[in-house]
C-alpha cells in the first residue's frame, strides 16, 4: 500500500483537529510534520489532557514553514492557517509538486488568485479545496436532485451566513475587525457559493453589494452585515448575506434554490423545539409535487452519495464532513486522478466573487464584472484591485 506523508502548517484549534482527524481514519496516512508560529500550539496546548506532541510524538514540530518543506519530505500539506493566509503556502506547496489540501477561502486577494492559478496549471500535484460546507449531508442530497432533474436548472438561488463571531475574537485575532475595508464578512463566502455554485454551470459574472457599516459595536473598522446580488452571464440571480457581528443566536446556514422545475430549501436550527429542515418539491415528481420534508441533516452519511463512506464515518468536523471531504480526497488520490473531487478551479469560482463584492461595498455599491484566472482580462483586475485587499 502507497503511504502518503501528511504536513500541515496552522495548528490552532481547526488545525490541529484537522490534522488529527486526517491522522486517525486512513491507514495510508503517514503524520509526518508540523508547523506553526506559536509552539505552543503544538507542545503546551491541550485538548482532552493531551498537547499534540504527546499524541503525535513520531510528528516533527516545525516554526518555519520554508524548513519544514525543505526537510518533511512531504506527499500531502493540509493548509489551516487564518482565513486570510492560505495562498502563499499553498502556492509552495503545489511549486514542490506536494498535493494541497487547503481550507478556504482559497485566496485573499485577487493577485493571489492569479499566481495559485499559474503554480497548479504548472503542477501535476492536485489541489483539493476543503469546502466544508460541500460535504454537508443536504448539499449531497441537493446535487443529487439536480442530477436526476428533479430541480431543472437553477433560476435564483439564495444564502446566508449569520454567525456572530465576536466571541471567537480574542482565540483567533484575525476575525476582529482591526484595519478600514478589511473585515467586509462578504469576502468569506465560500460556505454560502460552494454548494450553490456545486449546481451551477456558469460562474458568478456581475455584483453589486451593501453594506450596514458598523453599527453593533464600537468597533470603527466593522461591517457588521453585507448583502450582495450576483448575476451570471444568462442572468441567474444569486442573493447572498453574510453577517459575524449581530443579535442573532447559533451559526446560521440557509439555501434557497428557485428551479425551473422544483424548490429547494434549507432551514437552519432556530433553537430548541426548532430544528433544521431541508424542504423540496417537484414539477416532475409524483412523490415530492407538495413541498416534502428531507429525511437528512448535516451528516453526509445521511445522503445517498456519502453512504458509501460510511464505515469510515466520523461525527467530529462540521458533522463529519470535515473526515468526508478528506475521504473523498485520498480516492481521487489513490485513483490517480488528474483533479481534486473540489478543485482550485471550484475553490476560486467561490472565493473571487466575495473579493468583488468588497470591492463594491469600497466603490459604493458600484455593480463590477467579475473576472476569473482563466478570463483573458483577468490580469488587469489583479493589478488595479489587489492593493485594496492586502489590509
Ligand atoms: N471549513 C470550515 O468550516 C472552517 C471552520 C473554522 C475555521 N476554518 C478555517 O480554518 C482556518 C484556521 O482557523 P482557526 O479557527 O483554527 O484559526 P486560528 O487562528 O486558531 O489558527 C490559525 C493558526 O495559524 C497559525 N499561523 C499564522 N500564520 C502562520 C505562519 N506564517 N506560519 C505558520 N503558522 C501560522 C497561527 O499561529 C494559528 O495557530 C481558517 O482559514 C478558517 O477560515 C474553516
Amino acid at each position: 500500500m502507497k503511504k502518503y506523508r501528511l504536513g500541515v502548517v496552522g495548528q490552532g484549534s481547526r488545525g490541529r483537529g484537522m490534522f488529527r482527524w486526517f491522522s486517525e481514519n486512513f491507514e495510508d496516512i503517514v503524520p509526518t510534520a508540523a508547523c506553526d508560529i506559536v509552539p505552543k500550539f503544538w507542545y503546551e496546548t491541550k485538548e482532552n489532557d493531551m498537547t499534540m506532541a504527546e499524541r503525535m510524538p513520531q510528528v516533527t514540530f516545525y516554526e518555519d514553514f520554508d524548513e519544514m518543506m525543505a526537510k518533511a519530505d512531504l506527499d500531502i500539506l493540509m493548509v489551516e492557517t487564518p482565513a486570510t493566509n492560505h495562498a502563499d503556502f499553498c502556492e509552495k506547496g503545489l511549486k514542490a509538486g506536494v498535493h494541497v489540501y487547503s481550507d478556504i477561502p482559497t485566496v485573499r486577494s485577487l493577485e493571489e488568485a492569479q499566481r495559485l492559478w499559474k503554480a497548479q496549471q504548472a503542477s501535476d500535484a492536485m489541489f483539493m479545496s476543503g469546502s466544508t460546507t460541500c460535504g454537508w449531508g443536504f448539499i449531497l442530497e441537493l446535487q443529487n436532485l439536480y442530477k436526476k432533474g428533479l430541480l431543472g436548472e437553477p433560476v435564483a438561488m439564495e444564502a446566508e451566513y449569520i454567525h456572530d463571531c465576536r466571541s471567537l475574537w480574542e482565540a483567533t485575532p484575525w476575525r476582529k475587525p482591526h484595519v478600514k475595508w478589511g473585515s467586509m464578512p462578504i469576502r468569506y463566502c465560500t460556505h454560502s457559493l460552494g454548494p450553490l455554485l456545486s449546481i451551477l454551470k456558469e460562474d458568478l459574472r456581475k455584483v453589486y453589494c451593501v453594506t450596514t457599516g458598523s453599527k453593533v459595536t464600537d468597533n470603527e473598522f466593522a461591517n457588521d452585515y453585507n448583502s450582495a446580488f450576483f448575476q451570471t452571464d444568462s442572468g441567474v440571480v444569486v442573493r447572498m448575506t453574510a453577517s459575524f457581528i449581530n443579535n442573532c443566536a447559533g451559526c446560521n446556514h440557509s439555501y434557497r434554490i428557485y428551479g425551473t422545475k422544483g424548490y429547494f430549501e434549507r432551514i437552519p436550527d432556530k433553537g430548541e423545539g426548532r430544528p433544521p429542515k431541508t424542504i423540496f418539491s417537484s414539477t416532475v415528481s409524483d412523490e415530492m409535487k407538495k413541498l416534502t420534508e428531507l429525511p437528512i441533516d448535516f451528516s453526509p452519511y445521511t445522503s445517498e452519495f456519502g453512504k458509501r463512506f460510511e464505515s469510515k464515518a466520523a461525527n467530529s468536523g462540521h458533522g463529519g464532513a470535515d473526515v468526508f471531504l478528506m475521504q473523498w480526497f485520498m480516492e481521487a488520490l489513490r485513483s490517480g486522478a488528474k483533479e481534486a473531487p473540489i478543485t482550485l478551479r471550484d475553490g476560486l469560482r467561490m472565493t473571487i466573487p466575495g473579493i468583488y463584492a468588497a470591492e463594491s461595498v469600497i466603490q459604493g455599491g458600484k455593480t463590477l464584472t467579475i473576472r476569473y484566472p482563466w478570463d483573458d482580462d483577468f490580469e488587469e483586475d489583479a493589478k488595479t484591485y489587489t492593493k485594496t485587499y492586502t489590509n
